[in-house]
This record gives structure tokens, sequence and C-alpha cells, in this order.
């Protein structure tokens, strides 16, 4: 772990035995990140993703970097596939989870990459997957506490309305993916209306795996550009870890404390107004789309 990293949990966060976590995509990226410090602490942390090889190799490497047995378990599942994910949770034990981390997500797919119901891939995953793990989560664990990742780039739909972007090839997927951030900020306020333990973080800026998909040249470019101008996987991840760990008040959201919140150990944040009526149309949207 990274010394400043290490510095700043041992400060800020106290021992996590006996605590239980659940983090999604956590083979990779901040949910790796946050993986590495809860296992610091001394937590239990599920792994639930989609590749198990490349999951083994991350735990092992975590128990070799912070010298200590690690409790990790992992649990398999697709984001974009909700058979996959309601299967996926079915199978989970029954006694829960202190804190669960919908934190899985990508950037810009392959052009015309489409999920399940010819949904545009970004939305598929970001968005619908997040809707679905957390419906399915919270029927089993009404009491844990759920993190949603939102993004700086987040933007709400035209006239309110989320029925044009999905069922349909339309190749925006700078867009989608803006869309689908929003969307994640709408599933925070509607759970947070439900009485849902519910918190939110963004990680600001950071280089990790998100740009796997981009033409080899501007993968270099762009991981170069992140490097010297954003901050580290492990800052950004400080957000959710600070969530797991304390206790705040529930529907906390927390952003980093830089310029435009793109880098920086996180703050809190007051939520921001102009979410309700993308909110409500989501809300709305999905009801129609899961009947
Ligand atoms: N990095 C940033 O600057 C930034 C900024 C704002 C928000 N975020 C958000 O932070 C979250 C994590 O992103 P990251 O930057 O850490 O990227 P990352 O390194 O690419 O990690 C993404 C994780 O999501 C998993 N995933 C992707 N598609 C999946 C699917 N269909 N089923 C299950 N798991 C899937 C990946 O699994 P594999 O390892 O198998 O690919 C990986 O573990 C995302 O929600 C992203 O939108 C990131």
């Amino acid at each position: 772990m990274h010394k400043k990293c290490l510095r700043y949990v041992e400060n800020n966060f106290p021992r996590q035995e006996g605590k239980r976590f659940l983090i999604t995509g956590a083979s990779s990226g901040i949910g790796l990140e946050c993986a590495k410090v809860l296992l610091y602490l001394g937590a239990e942390v599920t792994f639930m993703v989609r590749n198990k090889k490349k999951t083994e190799e991350c735990i092992a490497s975590i128990g070799e970097e912070i010298g200590n047995p690690v409790h990790a378990r992992i649990a398999l599942y697709d984001q974009a596939k909700p058979d996959s994910i309601r299967a996926c949770i079915a199978s989970l034990p029954k006694e829960g989870y202190d804190a669960i981390v919908l934190n899985a997500g990508i950037y810009i797919p392959p052009k015309g990459s489409l999920g399940e119901d010819g949904n545009p891939l970004t939305l598929q995953v970001n968005a619908i997957g997040t809707q679905v793990c957390l419906d399915a989560f919270y029927k089993r664990y009404p009491n844990a506490k759920y993190v949603i990742i939102d993004s700086i780039v987040n933007s709400s739909p035209r006239r309110h309305n989320y029925a044009p972007y999905f069922h349909t090839r339309r190749d925006k997927r700078m867009k989608d993916y803006s869309l689908s951030k929003r969307i994640c900020m709408n599933i925070f306020a509607n759970a947070l209306e439900d009485g849902a333990n519910v918190f939110m973080t963004h990680p600001g800026v950071a280089r990790t795996n998100i740009i796997h998909s981009f033409a080899p040249l501007f993968k270099k470019l762009g991981n170069g550009f992140l490097y010297l101008f954003t901050h580290p996987a492990w800052k950004a991840a400080l957000g959710m870890s600070s969530l797991c760990c304390l206790d705040n008040p529930r529907g906390t959201y927390l952003v980093p404390r830089g310029p435009f919140e793109i880098s920086g150990y996180p703050r809190k944040k007051k939520i921001p107004m102009r979410v309700k009526k993308d909110a409500n149309a989501w809300r709305q949207f999905w009801e129609e789309e899961k009947n």
C-alpha cells in the first residue's frame, strides 16, 4: 500500500475485524483499492466479480503486500446480465454484510456493444446492472449500508425522460456513460427516499483500467494524461472506504476535496438538488421496465 494511503487509513479509520463487506467490480481500479484497505483493517471482503482467475491473483498479491492472512471470498456474476446478478446474490450467505459497495462499471466499450434487451452496454452495466443489484441486495439484506458510485461527468436526459436511450443502438457512448452515472445518482436518491441506508461518493478522476477498451494509442495517451494530471486510484478509493468504515448519517455524499472535485482526499458535500426530477423519471422508467 502507498505510504500516504497507509498514513491516511491509520489516522482516520478504526480497525474492522469482525466486519463483512462486499464490493462489486473489486478485481480492478478503485474497487480493488477499497478492498485492499478493508482487508488491511482486518475485515472480511467478498469480491463480487466476473473474472475468477484475475481476482485470485489480486487477492494473492494483496496478501503478499499487506503481509497478513486476508479474509477474502469471491462471488461470480456478470453485471451485464440481470439473471446472473440475481442468481449470484441469491447464493450469498444469509448473515449479510455491514456494507455493500456497488462499484462495478464501464466507461466506453467498443463501438456497437449492446447488452441484453438491445440496450447500449454502458447503460446495461452501469444503470440497469446497478439497479438490479440494489433491488436484489436490499430485498435480502435490508439493514446493510449501500454505497453507490457516481461521477463528475454525470448528466441529465432530455426532458427528464429515459425511455429514448434504451432498447436502441445509438452509438453515443460518451453520453451513455454520463447518463448512466446520473442514473446511479437517481438510484441513490430513490433508495434514500425509500428508507435504505444508502450513501454515495464519486472518485474524481483516476488512472484505473477504465479505458482498457480504447485503441492502443489513445489508451497510452489517456493513461499518460491521467497519470500526470489526476490522483492515484488509492486516493480515489478513499471516499468509498471511508463510507464503509465510518459511521456517517445515511445519505452522506463524499467527493474529492480538490479543485473541480477532480482529485484529493474525501470531503462531505450536499446532495445536488437538481437530481429530484431525474430520480422521478428514472423511477417511472424502471417501474415499467422491470415488469
Ligand atoms: N476511474 C475514474 O476516473 C472514475 C471516475 C468516475 C467514476 N468512476 C467509477 O468507478 C467505478 C470503478 O471504475 P474504475 O475506474 O475502478 O475502473 P476499472 O479499473 O475498469 O474497474 C471496473 C470494475 O468493474 C468490473 N466490471 C466491468 N464490467 C462488468 C460486468 N459486466 N460484470 C461485472 N463486473 C464488471 C471490472 O471487471 P473486470 O476486472 O473483469 O474488467 C472491474 O472490476 C465505475 O463505476 C466507474 O464508473 C471511475
